[in-house]
């Protein structure tokens, strides 16, 4: 695994990424129930959302790039968890790779960057909802320490059909 992550480069994101991740995020909003989005995106509609992740604070975008083209493989990002001021100490976390880029390491490589870079934030917990079934992410979260905390069952209906978001929480030290 290690030969295949040497090509791949993870830093933060910039508005000239802008189209690339609203294709891929795209893709996810439009194939799968991973994310409760329905309706994909232009790249304007996905604008605020870039510009709410600022290369400090805590709340982070950040971006895997193939070495050679700069092609982005996948992001993961943390965002307020919920808006009332006493949730400022945790953040939701989210990740995505593209889907011709799974299983090389770029999920593990994109989170240890940021949780790294969320070391020195004021901090004390991260979510990550996860629509089941998606055993590749609950493995990944697993392994960065997350613990399922419980199951929201049938909470949205995407397809026609609802689906289970399982929940799951990692301490940060700070
Ligand atoms: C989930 C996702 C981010 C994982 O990224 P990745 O780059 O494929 O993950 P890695 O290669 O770093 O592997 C991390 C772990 O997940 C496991 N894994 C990854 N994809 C898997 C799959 N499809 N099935 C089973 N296990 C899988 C790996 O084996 C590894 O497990 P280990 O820690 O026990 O060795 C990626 O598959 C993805 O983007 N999926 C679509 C979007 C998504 O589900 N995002 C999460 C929303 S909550």
């Amino acid at each position: 695994m290690r030969s295949e992550r040497t090509d791949v480069q993870v830093r933060p994101g910039v508005a000239a990424d802008l189209d690339a991740l609203t294709d891929l995020y795209n893709h996810y909003v439009r194939e799968t129930p991973i994310t409760f989005d329905t309706d994909v995106f232009t790249s304007g509609q996905r604008r605020p959302w870039l510009l709410s992740h600022p290369e400090d604070g805590p709340h982070r975008l950040m971006v895997a790039t193939d070495t050679d083209s700069q092609v982005i493989l996948g992001y993961a990002t943390s965002s307020a968890f919920r808006a009332k001021p006493a949730y400022a100490t945790s953040v939701e976390v989210t990740v995505y790779v593209a889907p011709d880029a799974g299983r090389r390491g770029i999920g593990t490589l994109l989170y240890e960057a940021l949780f790294s870079a969320l070391a020195g934030e004021d901090l004390h917990r991260a979510y990550a909802g996860i629509a089941l079934p998606n055993e590749g992410s609950v493995r990944l979260h697993e392994r960065f320490g997350f613990r399922h905390v419980g199951t929201y069952r049938e909470v949205g209906r995407k397809f026609g059909r609802y689906w289970d978001v399982a929940w799951y929480e990692k301490e940060l030290p700070h």
